[in-house]
C-alpha cells in the first residue's frame, strides 16, 4: 500500500516538474517571439550607461509587446503612436549588390538594439510606379521604431538602377549607404543560379552560364549579360559618386561576412556611429546550413531561408579564369576609389 502511494506521489511530482519546465520554456519563448525586430542578446551588453542607444529596458519590453499586439491586429495604429513608436525614413540603406549577401547583412544588423529593419525589399527608388506614390508612401512602409533608433532597408536593385542615386539624394543627401560585394565572378554565378532556379521552377529551359557569360562570336566576356554587368562594381559606383561623397559609403566584404561575420558587422556599427552591441553570442555557425545563423536568445535562433546559400552549378574553369581576368582592372579601380582592398583574384 505504502509502496503504491509512493509511486503515485512520484508520478505526480514528475508531472508537476514537467509542467513547471514546460511553462518556463513557454515564457522564455513568448518573450523571444514578441518582436523579432528587437534582437535579444545578453542584456548587460545591450544597454550600456554610455553610447547613443539608451532605451529604458522596461519600456522597451513593454513596447515590444505593443508591436506584437499591433501585428496581431489587437490594437490600432493610434494606440501604437501613443507610445512614441514612429515610422521613420531610413538613416541607412543597403543599396546592393544583388547576391552580395544583402539579406544576411540586414538580418545581422537587425541584431543591434538601435537598428530596426524593414522586412521587405521596398523598391521605392528603382520602381517608377512606387516612386510616384511619394515619400509618405515610402515612410509608411517603414517598421515602427523609437525615435532614437534607426531604420534600415535593403533593395539591391538600387545599386544598378540609373535614377536611384538622384532620388535618394533628394530624400536625404547625408544618408549612409551600404554596399556589400562579393568576388565578382562568384557573385555573377550566384546571380545566374538564382535565375536558373526560377526558370526550373517554371519548367523553362535555360542556357548554361558559360553560354551567357561568353559571347560565342568573339569568345570574349559578354558585357551585355546582366549578371556580368552587375559585377562591374566600379561602373555603378561612379554613377553614385556624382551625388554622394565616398565617405557616405561603406563597403562590406560579402565573402568575409559568410566566413567571419562579426568583424564585418563591427565595421558597420562604427560606420553607422552605433555603440558596439552585436556580439559573438548573436552569431553561431550551423554546420548543416554551412552558414552563420542568428541567435536571439537561449531558445530562439534563426538561419536564413534556404534560398540563401544555393549550390552553384559547376562552371568551366577556363570561363572562370576569363571572367576573373576581365573583372581585374575594374576591381583595382574599385579598391582605389573605396579605399578597401578585397584581395580578389
Ligand atoms: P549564394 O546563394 O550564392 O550562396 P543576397 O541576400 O544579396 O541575395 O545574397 C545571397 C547570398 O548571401 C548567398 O549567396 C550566400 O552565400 C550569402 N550569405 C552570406 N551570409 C549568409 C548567411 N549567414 N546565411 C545564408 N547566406 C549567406
Amino acid at each position: 500500500m505504502l509502496f503504491k502511494q509512493q509511486a503515485w506521489l512520484r508520478q505526480k511530482l514528475l508531472v508537476l516538474g514537467i509542467l513547471a519546465v514546460g511553462s518556463l520554456l513557454y515564457l522564455v519563448a513568448r518573450v523571444g517571439s514578441l518582436d523579432r525586430l528587437q534582437p535579444i542578446c545578453p542584456i548587460e551588453g545591450r544597454f550600456g550607461a554610455r553610447g547613443q542607444a539608451e532605451f529604458p529596458l522596461r519600456a522597451l519590453q513593454f513596447k515590444r509587446g505593443l508591436l506584437h499586439e499591433f501585428r496581431k491586429g489587437n490594437i490600432s495604429k493610434d494606440q501604437v503612436h501613443l507610445h512614441d513608436l514612429v515610422q521613420q525614413l531610413p538613416k541607412a540603406i543597403i543599396i546592393g549588390v544583388r547576391k552580395g549577401g544583402t539579406r544576411a547583412l540586414l538580418e545581422m544588423l537587425n541584431l543591434h538594439p538601435a537598428v530596426v529593419k524593414a522586412s521587405q525589399e521596398i523598391h521605392f527608388f528603382d520602381n517608377d510606379e512606387n516612386y510616384a506614390k511619394g515619400i509618405e508612401w515610402y515612410r509608411k512602409k517603414m517598421p515602427f521604431s523609437y525615435p532614437q533608433q534607426i531604420t534600415i532597408e535593403k533593395s539591391p536593385a538600387y545599386f544598378i538602377t540609373e535614377e536611384v542615386p538622384e532620388r535618394i539624394y533628394k530624400m536625404n543627401s547625408s544618408i549612409k549607404l551600404l554596399i556589400i560585394v562579393r568576388e565578382p565572378t562568384t557573385r555573377a554565378i550566384s546571380d545566374y543560379t538564382q535565375v536558373l532556379e526560377g526558370k526550373e521552377r517554371k519548367n523553362k529551359t535555360y542556357y548554361k552560364f558559360e553560354k551567357l557569360a561568353i559571347d560565342p562570336n568573339t569568345c570574349e566576356v559578354n558585357t551585355k549579360y546582366k549578371a556580368v554587368r552587375t559585377s562591374i562594381y566600379t561602373k555603378h559606383l561612379e554613377r553614385w559618386l556624382k551625388y554622394f561623397p565616398i565617405e557616405q559609403f561603406h563597403i562590406v566584404d560579402g565573402d568575409r561576412l559568410i566566413t567571419e561575420p562579426l568583424p564585418e558587422l563591427q565595421l558597420v556599427e562604427k560606420f553607422l556611429n552605433l555603440p558596439p552591441r552585436i556580439s559573438q553570442y548573436n552569431l553561431y555557425f550551423n554546420a548543416t546550413r554551412g552558414f552563420y545563423c542568428l541567435r536571439f536568445n537561449i531558445i530562439f535562433n534563426k538561419c536564413l531561408a534556404g534560398s540563401k546559400g544555393r549550390i552553384h552549378p559547376e562552371v568551366d574553369p577556363s570561363v572562370i579564369t576569363k571572367l576573373r581576368k576581365f573583372f581585374h582592372p575594374f576591381n583595382q579601380k574599385f579598391y582605389q576609389i573605396t579605399g578597401r582592398t578585397l584581395n580578389w583574384p
